[in-house]
């Protein structure tokens, strides 16, 4: 296991859902409060609208996505919006069918049923859910052998909202029964910024917009990690006493913890340096990253290479993963030319 680093998206251990416990007063709660992906909110707006105006549950709502983009925070806000009740579980936590079963039989017309990490629910699972989804009706086998006989329990008209960080990895009847598809984009500077004084405000701390900006371009373009990286900039402010909070403290307090002006930590420098060093900056295929880093192939494509290949520094080729030009110059090294 890699040493656990602030700037990993995901909530992967007891001190990260501590962490998490203690910013989940920063969640939005409206759509007027959830900054950025104006498209997403567009379209789940107009859903929403016309649910309302029908009298009808929302068809079902698939988000993907990188690791702290706001799926979780947008599933609640779309709840709160159509004024449902939301109840929340997760693909590993259903086990079996039965469990699905009494969570949806628990249900009440209208609710919203969010399902984290959706592409992780176990099969027997999955093939009970599709006729839920589609008809709102349960199968259930009463008694044993030959006089066994299958009855169809009605279901309340609930809404499934599922989230997960591999779209790919859901298998296609489940993917099919959502009516909204909908991707989650990183989020720009600007809205980064928003996010950090919104944040800010809530946390009672006052800072400029040059330390906004400072703690943005650090943040990986992700709320998740500008919420930490925000409360670490805090921390350092009250030790040093310092009331306003200006790019001057932001730059101290974030270059303790080893991060530089594009949000790379050691780990993501370590890959680069070394595919640069070691394999002439690619191809190489993403077992070969894996092996580097000391990490699963899975924390390689969910949480390293996105903003990697968000920010042009990694290129996903037929033949594996290449480091850019724009890698090359970051970390200092020449860019080969070719021959
Ligand atoms: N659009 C947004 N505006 C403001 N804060 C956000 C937004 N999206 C996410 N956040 C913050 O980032 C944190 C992580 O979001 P979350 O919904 O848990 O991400 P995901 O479920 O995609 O991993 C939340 O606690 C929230 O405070
Ligand atoms: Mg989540």
């Amino acid at each position: 296991m890699a040493i656990e680093r602030i700037v990993n998206p995901e909530v992967a251990d007891e001190v990260g859902r501590a962490e998490e416990q203690a910013l989940e007063g920063l969640r939005p709660r409206s759509f007027a409060a959830y900054v950025g992906q104006p498209l997403l909110k567009q379209n789940l707006g107009l859903a929403i609208d016309a649910a309302k105006v029908r009298e009808e549950p929302v068809d079902h709502i698939l988000l993907y996505g990188p690791p702290g983009l706001g799926k979780t925070t947008m599933a609640g806000v779309i709840a709160a919006e159509l004024g449902a009740g939301f109840r929340v579980t997760s693909g590993p936590a259903i086990e079996r069918a039965g469990d699905l079963a009494s969570l949806l039989t628990n249900l009440a017309d209208g609710d919203v049923l969010f399902i984290d990490e959706i592409h992780r629910l176990p099969k027997t699972v999955e093939e009970v859910l599709y006729p839920a989804m589609a008809d709102f009706g349960l199968d259930v086998m009463l008694g044993k052998g030959p006089s066994a006989k299958s009855i169809r329990l009605d279901l309340p008209k609930f809404t499934i909202i599922g989230a997960t960080t591999r779209a790919g990895s859901l298998s296609a009847p489940l993917r099919d029964r959502f009516g909204h598809v909908h991707r989650l984009e990183f989020y720009s500077p600007d809205e980064m910024i928003q996010i950090i004084e919104r944040a800010a405000g809530i946390l009672g701390m006052t800072l400029n917009r040059e330390a906004a900006a400072e703690i943005a371009a650090r943040s990986r373009l992700t709320p998740r990690i500008a919420n930490r990286l925000l409360k670490r900039v805090r921390d350092y402010a009250q030790v040093k006493q310092v009331d306003t909070i200006t790019r001057r403290e932001a730059r101290e307090a974030l270059h303790l913890l080893e991060i530089d002006e594009l949000g790379l930590d050691t780990s993501d420098r370590r890959l680069l340096s070394a595919i640069i060093e070691h394999y002439a900056g690619g191809p190489v295929g993403v077992e070969t990253l894996a092996a580097i880093c000391a990490e699963e192939r899975a924390t390689i494509e969910d949480v390293y290479e996105p903003y990697l290949m968000q920010i042009g520094f990694l290129e996903r080729t037929p033949r594996g993963r290449k480091v850019t030009a724009k890698a090359y110059a970051h970390l200092g090294h020449e860019y080969p030319v070719a021959a």
